[in-house]
């Protein structure tokens, strides 16, 4: 007969700890898209992570059509049924001749790389990881998912970096936040072709980004006595806003759904001996920042709208828009 699960799925902490790593086992997968291509990010046997295109190597199918989940051993394609391994190696390719070679079949690789905790995933051809700032302090790979918003916005994904890259909309936007912060205080590192930011520190009394100012859970290990007075707010390019807070880590990751639509995944992270603690909250900051988040896609959608128009010509910057003008250079360059 059947029965509930054992206690441990719901009462073991360790077991809780592991269910909000996203892919902590092997098999566990999730996919991401962008334009016609899709990855399969999965865990293989030995504990390595890769991105695999899903595409059968048979007739081109689409393997999996989930968002995520778990493979049991194996990736089997819902037409004709090869198989392939967690590593992307094709196991079986029934009614192919005995003088088929499957060592030539396996799924397509895309390059796939860690940086504390995070996964980068490339669909072109770009191998290495770009020269990234040194957050070291911040133990990333630490921290785990405590709660995951998904927003569809109408704006192209640069605007999204762009409004990211300043605060000076601050005072104007958001009257929560720019209680918490001094809007034009940001001290930014010089910006590179991979990144640019920098941190802003909290005004007198405030102890981190949440409803009130307030911080609920312990400092995050191994920060010294500035990072725990300020947030780092970096983009990595092209599509990861990353704020790291005294208590807490925030994503944004940015998937151009078409030139005037962008997919924002929002996450928060906290440290994973803090999440399964009886007296963790999340809500101060999440609630926080998901009325923020609100404000900066409203604003970012009225600017696609404003630049859409006939009349819109490219308008000057001021000198505090220095990191916009470098993002610039950067989409120029890549032309
Ligand atoms: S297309 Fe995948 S098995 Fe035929
Ligand atoms: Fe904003």
């Amino acid at each position: 007969m059947p029965t509930t699960l054992p206690r441990r799925y719901y009462a073991d902490a360790d077991y809780y700890r592991t269910e909000l790593d996203e892919i902590p086992e092997a098999g566990d997968y999730f996919t991401r898209s962008l334009v016609d291509d899709s990855l399969i990010v999965t865990r293989n046997s030995a504990g390595g992570i890769q991105a695999l295109f899903n595409v059968c190597r048979h007739r081109g199918t689409r393997l999996c059509d989930q968002a995520g989940g778990r493979f049991v051993d194996r990736i089997q394609c819902p037409y004709h049924a090869w198989t392939y391994d967690l590593s992307g190696r094709l196991l079986a390719a029934p009614h192919m001749p005995p003088d088929f070679n499957k060592e030539d079949h396996g799924l397509h690789h895309a390059a796939c790389t860690e940086w504390g905790g995070h996964i980068f995933i490339c669909f072109g051809s770009s191998p290495a990881l770009p020269e990234l700032p040194d957050f070291r302090q911040y133990q990333m790979e630490d921290l785990r998912l405590g709660r995951r918003i998904v927003y569809d916005v109408g704006a192209n994904w640069k605007l999204i970096v762009s409004n990211f890259n300043e605060c000076l909309h601050c005072p104007t936007l958001h009257p929560v936040l720019n209680r918490l912060h001094h809007y034009n205080d940001a001290a930014n590192v010089p910006a590179t072709a991979s990144y640019c930011g920098g941190a802003l520190a909290f005004k007198p009394g405030v102890e981190t980004m949440s409803v009130d100012g307030k911080r609920r859970r312990p400092f995050l290990p191994g920060l010294c006595e500035t990072e725990r007075h300020h947030v780092a707010y970096y983009t990595i390019y092209p599509n990861l806003l990353l704020s790291l807070h005294p208590d807490y880590m925030m994503t944004h990751t940015l998937w151009p759904r078409a030139h005037d639509r962008t997919e924002i995944i929002c996450e928060w992270h906290f440290h994973r001996d803090e999440i399964v603690n009886g007296d963790f909250v999340m809500d101060d900051a999440v609630e926080f920042w998901d009325q923020t988040n609100r404000e900066d896609w409203w604003i970012s959608e009225q600017s696609q709208r404003g630049i859409q128009s006939r009349a819109y010509e490219p308008g000057p910057y001021s000198e505090r828009e220095e990191l916009l003008w470098a993002f610039d250079h950067i989409v120029r360059d890549g032309e």
